[in-house]
C-alpha cells in the first residue's frame, strides 16, 4: 500500500511530485507528504487527509521552496500509526540530514527500534518507517556513504520495502531501494523520476528501469546507476512503455470507475478476438489432474465463477480459494496441481505468497494479471494479461471481466487440451463471441438501472442471491455495493436463504435476485424469491427472462439481453456495477478512492 515517488531534475520539483501523488492517489489517501532540498536545506512538509490538503499547504509555502530540483514524496494508506500528520511520510532522523519515503511493512521494526534507541535514535512517530529513517541515518554516520548506507541497513530489515532517500549533504542525488515492493525509475532528458507506478512517471517519461529485489539505485539529474546487494554496479535494461497519457483522464466521465465501467465492451471484443491464450500457454504439462484458483476479493469471485466453467467442459476438478486461507493450512497443491493465480495489480501481498508457496511444492502455475511487470509474474510459469489498460477506481469492474473472459478462454483451451473439444465447448466460445454487443445494449441505456439505483439508495442492508455460475456475480454485486457505498450487503447462493439468512428479511431488506431462465435451477430461485416476497422483501429482478407473471412477484426489474447461464456472470456484473455506482454516486460518496480501502493490498 502507499505511493512513492522522487523528482531529480532542471526544473522546480513540487509539481512533478503532487502530479506524480495525484496519479498514485489509488494506493493510498489518508495523508501525504513531501521532502525538499532548497537552497542546500532539508525540508519536510506533512498533511492529513487528502492529497489536496497537503498542496494547499505547499501553495501557502510556495515562497520556501522556490529553488528545489530535487524531492521525494509519498501517498499514505495507514498500516502502523493512524493517519496523521506525524505518522505522515517523508520520515526523519537525528543522525542524519535524510529524509525518506517508504511504501510496505517492516516486520522486525519493533526489535530494531529497541536497539537504535540505545544507539540514540530519538522517535516521533508510531510507524514502522521511522525505524528505516534511524537505521539508515545511522548506518550513514559509521560509513559517510549513503547508498552504502541503505544497502548496509536494508541488509537488516524483514518485510517489504521500496524506498526513496535524499542526503541534505548530497543534494545531486535520491537513492532509491526495494524489495517485495514495486519501484520503477523514469529516465528522462536531463531529469529523472522515480515512482511506485507508471501513471506517476508517464508524464515525464516512456523509458523505465524496473529495479529488481535487492538493488540499490543512484538517482542524479543525469544518470541512473544501479548496483547488486553486494555494492557492484550492475547493467539495467531500459524498458519502453506503451501507455497513452488518455488512459489515465476521466474522458468526460464524471468518475474512473464509469468510464472503466463503459470501457468493458471493447475489452472484451479485444480478448476474445486476440489469441492470447493459445499463444501464452504453450507445452502445458500433462500431468495435471487437479487445479486450484487463488486470488482476493473481486479476483476471487472471477475465480469462483471460473471453477463451475472448468468443470463443466473438462473432467479436471477445481477449488477456488482465498489467499489469504491458502497460505495458512496445510492444502493439497502437488506437482500434478496446476495454480491459477489471479491479481488485477499483481501486488497483492497474500496472492503472491500463495503463488510463492504453490511454486515450491512444483506445482504448475498461471498468473492471470493486468501487470506483467508486476511482482507475481516471477511465479508463474505461464503469464495472461488481461490487457484492461490501468484501472483507477479503487473498486474493480474492468478487470474484473477482464479476468473473467480469460479465465473462460483458458477454460475452453483447457478443454481442447484434453480433446474435449465437445459441442458444450463449441457452445461456450460461440457465446462469448455475444458478449461485447450485448454489454453495450445495457451500457447504452442506464436510465432505468440509474432510477431503480436512487429508490434503492435508502435502504442500509442488502442481500444479493443467485444459483449456478451467478454466485460468483452476487458476490461481487455485494462487494461493490459494500465498498464505495458503504451500505451492508451479503451475498448468498439462493438455496442457502431458508437455512437461516431469510430470518433477516422484511420490508427493510431488498434482495436482488440474479435469475437466467435456461438455468435448470431457475424455477427453484423463483420459489426461493416468493418465500422473501411473504417476508414482504423488496424484490429486485436481474434477469433476461421474458416471463411476464415475474412483474406481480417483483418490484423492479432489471432487464439484461437473453443470454446463456454459461457466460452470462459476464453479462449480469454489468447492472450490478452501475446499480452499486449509481447508488453511491447518489449517497454523494468518493466513488473512486471509498475510505478505507486502496487499489493494491500490498500487505497481509
Ligand atoms: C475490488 O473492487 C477490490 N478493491 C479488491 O477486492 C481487490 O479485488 C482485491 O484486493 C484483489 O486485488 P488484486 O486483484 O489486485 O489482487
Amino acid at each position: 500500500m502507499c505511493g512513492i515517488i522522487g523528482y531529480i531534475g532542471n526544473n522546480n520539483c513540487i509539481l512533478h511530485l503532487t502530479n506524480g501523488l495525484k496519479r498514485l492517489e489509488y494506493r493510498g489517501y489518508d495523508s501525504a507528504g513531501i521532502a525538499i532540498i532548497n537552497n542546500k536545506e532539508l525540508k519536510v512538509y506533512k498533511e492529513k487527509g487528502k492529497l489536496q490538503n497537503l498542496i494547499n499547504l505547499l501553495n501557502e509555502k510556495r515562497n520556501e521552496m522556490s529553488n528545489s530540483n530535487i524531492g521525494i514524496g509519498h501517498i499514505r494508506w495507514a498500516t502502523h500509526g493512524i493517519p496523521n500528520e506525524i505518522n505522515a511520510h517523508p520520515h526523519t532522523t537525528n543522525f542524519a540530514p535524510i529524509a525518506i519515503v517508504h511504501n510496505g511493512i517492516i516486520e522486525n521494526y519493533k526489535e530494531l527500534k529497541e536497539d537504535l534507541i540505545t544507539k540514540g535514535a530519538i522517535f516521533k512517530s508510531e510507524t514502522d518507517t521511522e525505524v528505516i529513517a534511524h537505521l539508515i541515518g545511522y548506518e550513514y554516520t559509521q560509513t559517510k556513504d549513503l547508498k552504502t548506507a541503505v544497502i548496509n541497513a536494508t541488509k537488516q530489515l524483514k518485510g517489504a520495502y521500496a524506498l526513496c532517500i535524499i542526503n541534505e549533504n548530497n543534494p545531486n542525488e535520491i537513492i532509491a531501494t526495494k524489495r517485495f515492493a514495486p519501484l520503477i525509475i523514469g529516465k528522462g532528458n536531463n531529469e529523472n523520476i522515480i515512482g511506485s507506478d507508471i501513471p506517476a512517471i508517464i508524464n515525464i517519461t516512456n523509458k523505465v528501469i524496473y529495479l529488481d529485489d535487492n538493488e540499490t539505485a543512484i538517482i542524479t539529474k543525469e544518470d541512473i546507476k544501479v548496483y547488486d546487494s553486494n555494492n557492484n554496479i550492475i547493467n539495467k535494461n531500459i524498458a519502453i512503455l506503451n501507455i497513452k497519457e488518455d488512459n489515465l483522464n476521466k474522458d468526460g466521465y464524471k468518475h474512473f470507475m464509469l468510464k472503466e465501467i463503459n470501457e468493458q465492451p471493447n475489452i472484451i471484443r479485444n480478448l476474445i478476438n486476440s489469441n492470447i491464450v493459445k499463444e501464452r500457454i504453450k507445452n502445458l504439462p500433462t500431468n495435471i489432474n487437479n487445479i486450484k484458483i487463488i486470488a482476493c476479493g473481486t479476483s476471487l469471485h472471477a475465480g469462483i465463477i471460473a471453477k463451475y466453467i472448468i468443470e463443466d467442459i473438462t473432467s479436471i476438478p477445481v477449488e477456488t480459494e482465498s489467499a489469504s486461507e491458502y497460505i495458512y493450512r496445510k492444502n493439497t497443491t502437488n506437482k500434478n496441481s496446476l495454480v491459477i493465480g489471479i491479481s488485477q495489480s499483481g501486488e497483492t501481498a497474500d496472492t503472491i505468497t500463495a503463488l510463492r508457496q504453490a511454486k515450491e511444492k512444483n506445482a504448475t502455475t498461471i498468473i492471470i494479471t493486468n501487470r506483467e511487470d508486476s511482482s507475481i509474474c516471477k511465479y508463474g510459469d505461464y503469464i495472461l494479461p488481461i490487457n484492461a489498460g490501468i484501472e483507477i477506481s479503487v473498486a474493480a469492474t474492468k478487470s474484473y471481466t477482464a479476468q473473467l473472459i480469460t479465465l473462460y478462454l483458458l477454460s475452453i483451451h483447457l478443454s481442447e487440451l484434453e480433446n474435449k473439444n465437445d459441442i458444450k465447448t463449441k457452445e461456450l466460445k460461440s457465446h462469448l463471441n455475444e458478449i461485447p454487443n450485448k454489454m453495450e445494449q445495457i451500457l447504452n441505456n442506464t436510465n432505468i438501472i440509474e432510477n431503480i439505483a436512487i429508490k434503492l439508495s435508502a435502504y442500509k442492508d442488502f442481500i444479493f442471491i443467485s444459483r449456478g455460475t451467478n454466485i460468483g456475480s452476487s458476490m461481487e454485486g455485494a462487494l461493490k455495493l459494500k465498498e464505495i457505498s458503504y451500505i451492508n450487503a451479503t451475498a448468498y447462493p439462493a438455496g442457502e436463504l431458508k437455512h437461516g439468512p431469510i430470518a433477516l428479511l422484511d420490508e427493510n431488506i431488498p434482495l436482488i435476485a440474479i435469475l437466467i431462465p435456461n438455468h435448470i435451477t431457475y424455477d427453484k430461485l423463483i420459489s426461493n424469491c416468493q418465500e422473501a416476497k411473504a417476508r414482504k422483501a423488496k424484490l429486485i429482478a436481474i434477469t433476461s427472462s421474458n416471463d411476464e407473471t415475474l412483474t406481480n412477484l417483483f418490484d423492479y426489474i432489471i432487464q439484461i439481453p437473453e443470454i446463456s447461464e454459461n457466460v452470462s456472470p459476464l453479462i449480469t456484473c454489468i447492472p450490478l456495477q452501475l446499480i452499486a455506482y449509481y447508488i453511491a454516486n447518489f449517497l454523494g460518496k468518493d466513488v473512486d478512492q471509498p475510505r478505507n480501502l486502496a487499489k493494491s493490498v500490498t500487505v497481509e
